[in-house]
């Protein structure tokens, strides 16, 4: 009996033709989920038959298929199942007796073969044909391992040809959609060659591991002690021989292209073994590491080739029990994490970075640098161990560099790559994609680079290698110390010096950093130098925790009575510390403790407690000083008594969202009377309520109203926070250790 019958039937019956574990838990799926009329299996063999019939596979079973074939009338459909080297035979029966209206597909691992048999058989593409592959099966085989649920979240790739009749390829569709599989459609080569490199060569080189072991006789004996490495690595040699001596035969070409590349890297990585070639060795380990893990989450979120879909995070906030109190320390600082990996890529020598921050942004970075083929060992609690590979010791990486949301790896990469000799793209997510890149292509244009943008000057942006760089005489026209960077960077690799100049002072750690690693940057007022064809040499960098970060506790202590929390460690870098100065001038208690320095940055432990604040208007120099901390501030000024007024502040429409807008839009949600304006915002501090708050996907805003969440009279609701990680891993687990009382949901 069906068991579930909530579908209506739009298939009468299905022939399944071999009942396999891939035939038979369709053929079970089919028929428990009541997508057909009945199921009718065909097999050689009268013992899969009975077994078929026994568990509830099919209906109906018949060894000679052409009994089963002679029922089947026009909307009924064959599921070929058999050894890839059968289906040719399979399709010879068929031929001679199926009417054309009858949809035949089949569940072959090589697309190509089937296609050709087709084609011999019938001397001419079947319309009613639509091959298919499910990529779902287990080293069980047989009629006994059919799981209704095996298809569940799994993939088939179905390989239509341009004669595939639309009605037969929806049928297919529905079926498999049908038994829970996500359908994706592809070209019978390209979906051979992908199989062959990610299922066919990685079966071969099982069964020829355990072939090898097994064949030295002595060595039986240590199977007894092969452990799990053995045991993972080889589990699929005991699938079904006959369905993989096939697949290899029938794949021959692709399985074989594949095959040589691995040979060849096999090769070189025996002749490091030989030669004690440490960092060929840990560059392919550290690569394959990084790869193996960006799989496994891909994994986690669905099978096969699923798009990477990340889940919509949502905050929720409560009223905190009690005031906050404690002492903690933030993630490390976003600008230092990127700029100690890229400084410590092209340095001579291993840097070792403690204090990462390992986040997604600098974890862009990172993976940048790994891709033009740095080996970089870690992050490990923050700890990174980067191998230099020198000025000129970048390799052209194997694709474009994505670089998520991280607007300063993709300028300050825009510098440095177009010193290189390769061609690189860069890309990013949706955010990134529409942030203004000419105010770093231009001036580089002006150097003798030459770099493409898309429409608008947006990314992705492609910098053309083999360009000689001049220095130049440049005033930048905003204060931004990524576009300063990026021509420092590129200034390293420019004939002559670059010399730039600053409208107000902005964030000096890449000038800084340059002085740690031994290149010479001459600082002069708004002025900085830089003289090209200089060297790195590889050091230590201790990253402080990030005063951005920090800010969300700075203001959440200053707006909550009773509130006192330490911030240990954090940098106070006087480009950075805009946000303290503001938050003293509108009354705060923050004192600075403990100061030294670390690593070239200066560093303190900072003590805020709660103290009334008044609305000010924020001076215009300061505005470069706390450009990242203005959406937390504007959600002082939200507690404060009075109005702040903020002008000057037109880049924080470019950020990674419109926060004037959104910032404006969600006080108002909170019933706070805030007005934007071109160049920032004027905010009357009053009583916030709850409500629901769009983040925009900027992890800053999101941040911001979890904090102002301490004082809302009821609960308010942030959606899209996921990108808090981007530079604030952990940050609910912090806020509640201190007392704030945050929800983190999954939508
Ligand atoms: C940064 C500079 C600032 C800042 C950004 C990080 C840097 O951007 O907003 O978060 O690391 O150089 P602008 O240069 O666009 O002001």
């Amino acid at each position: 009996m069906n068991q579930a019958t909530t579908n209506t039937p739009t298939l009468g019956r299905l022939l399944v033709y071999g009942l396999g574990l891939i035939g038979g838990s369709l053929a079970k799926a089919a028929r428990e989920r009541g997508l057909c009329r009945e199921v009718i299996g065909v097999s050689r063999r009268q013992s899969t038959l009975d077994r078929a019939l026994e568990s509830g596979v099919v209906d109906r079973v018949f060894s000679d298929a052409r009994e089963g074939l002679r029922l089947l009338e026009p909307g009924d459909m064959v599921l070929i199942s058999v050894p890839t080297l059968s289906v040719k035979r399979t399709l010879e029966e068929l031929r001679d007796c199926l009417h054309s209206e009858v949809t035949i597909t089949d569940a072959a691992s090589v697309k190509g073969s089937v296609v050709a048999a087709a084609l011999e058989v019938y001397g001419f593409f079947p319309p009613q044909f639509v091959p298919g592959h499910p990529i779902a099966g287990s080293e069980k085989s047989g009629v006994d391992a059919a799981n209704a649920e095996l298809y569940v979240d799994h993939r088939v790739i179905l390989t239509p040809e341009p004669a595939t009749a639309p009605h037969h390829l929806a049928a297919v569709r529905h079926l498999w959609e049908g038994v829970g599989a996500t359908v994706s459609l592809m070209p019978w080569n390209e979906h051979d060659e992908v199989l062959a490199a990610t299922s066919h060569v990685p079966h071969l080189l099982a069964y020829s591991l355990v072939d090898t072991l097994a064949r030295m006789e002595e060595n039986r004996e240590i199977f007894r002690y092969a452990a799990g490495g053995f045991r993972d690595f080889t589990r699929i040699a005991g699938s079904d021989p006959v369905m993989w001596h096939d697949i290899c035969l029938s794949n021959k070409d692709a399985i074989i292209e594949v095959l040589d590349r691995l040979t060849d890297n096999f090769q070189t990585l025996r002749q490091a073994i030989a030669r004690d070639d440490s960092d060929y060795i840990m560059g392919v380990f550290t690569r394959a590491k990084e790869a193996r893990t960006h799989f496994t989450k891909m994994l986690e979120r669905k099978a096969y080739l699923e798009p990477m879909t990340t889940t919509s995070l949502i905050y929720r906030t409560q009223p905190p029990a009690g005031s906050l109190s404690g002492r903690l320390r933030v993630p490390g600082d976003k600008s230092i994490s990127h700029r100690s990996i890229m400084l410590g890529s092209l340095a001579n020598g291993i840097t070792r970075v403690s204090g990462f921050l390992e986040g997604e942004d600098s974890l862009a970075t990172l993976q940048a640098f790994r891709d033009m083929g740095v080996v970089i060992e870690g992050p490990h609690q923050g700890e990174v161990t980067i191998h230099g590979v020198g000025m000129h010791g970048l390799q052209m990486p194997p694709g474009p560099l994505y670089l998520g949301n991280s607007g300063t790896s993709m300028r300050l990469l825009a510098g440095l790559l177009a010193g290189q000799p390769f061609d690189v793209v860069m890309t990013g997510d949706e955010s990134l994609t529409k942030r203004p890149m000419k105010r770093v292509s231009e001036p580089l244009a002006l150097m003798g680079a030459a770099i493409e943008t898309a429409e608008g000057g947006r990314p992705p942006l492609t910098v053309r290698g083999g360009k000689s760089l001049q220095g130049i005489e440049y005033p930048l026209p905003m204060a931004s110390a990524q576009v300063k960077s990026a021509l420092l960077l590129a200034g390293m690799y420019a004939s002559g010096e670059t010399v730039i100049t600053e409208p107000a002072p902005t964030r000096d750690h890449t000038e800084r950093m340059l002085s740690g690693f031994g290149y010479p940057v001459q600082r002069d007022g708004a002025v900085a130098r830089i003289q090209g064809g200089g060297t790195l040499a590889a050091c230590d960098i201790d990253v402080p925790a990030d005063i951005s970060s920090a800010a969300f506790f700075m203001v959440a202590a200053s707006i909550v009575p009773g509130a006192e929390l330490v911030l240990e460690h954090v940098g106070i870098n006087p480009t950075r510390t805009g946000v303290i100065n503001i938050l003293r001038l509108m009354g705060a208690d923050i004192r600075i403790e403990n100061e030294r320095t670390a690593g070239g940055e200066p560093v303190a432990d900072i003590r805020v407690r709660y103290a009334p604040l008044s609305g000010i208007v924020i001076p215009e120099d300061q505005v470069p000083l706390a450009i990242d901390e203005f959406p937390v501030l504007f959600i002082a000024a939200a507690c404060a008594q009075g109005t702040t007024v903020l002008s000057g502040a037109e880049e924080l429409r470019v950020k990674e969202s419109d926060r004037i807008q959104a910032m404006a839009d969600g006080l108002t949600t909170l019933g706070v009377k805030a007005t934007a304006r071109p160049d920032g915002i004027e905010i009357v501090g009053g009583a916030m309520g709850g409500g629901v708050i769009e983040s925009h996907h900027d992890h800053r805003i999101a941040m911001s109203f979890a904090v102002a969440g301490l004082v809302a009279r009821s609960e308010i609701t942030i959606n899209d926070c996921q990108n808090v990680a981007t530079s604030f891993p952990g940050f609910v687990s912090i806020a509640n250790r201190v007392g704030m009382r945050l929800l983190e949901l999954k939508a």
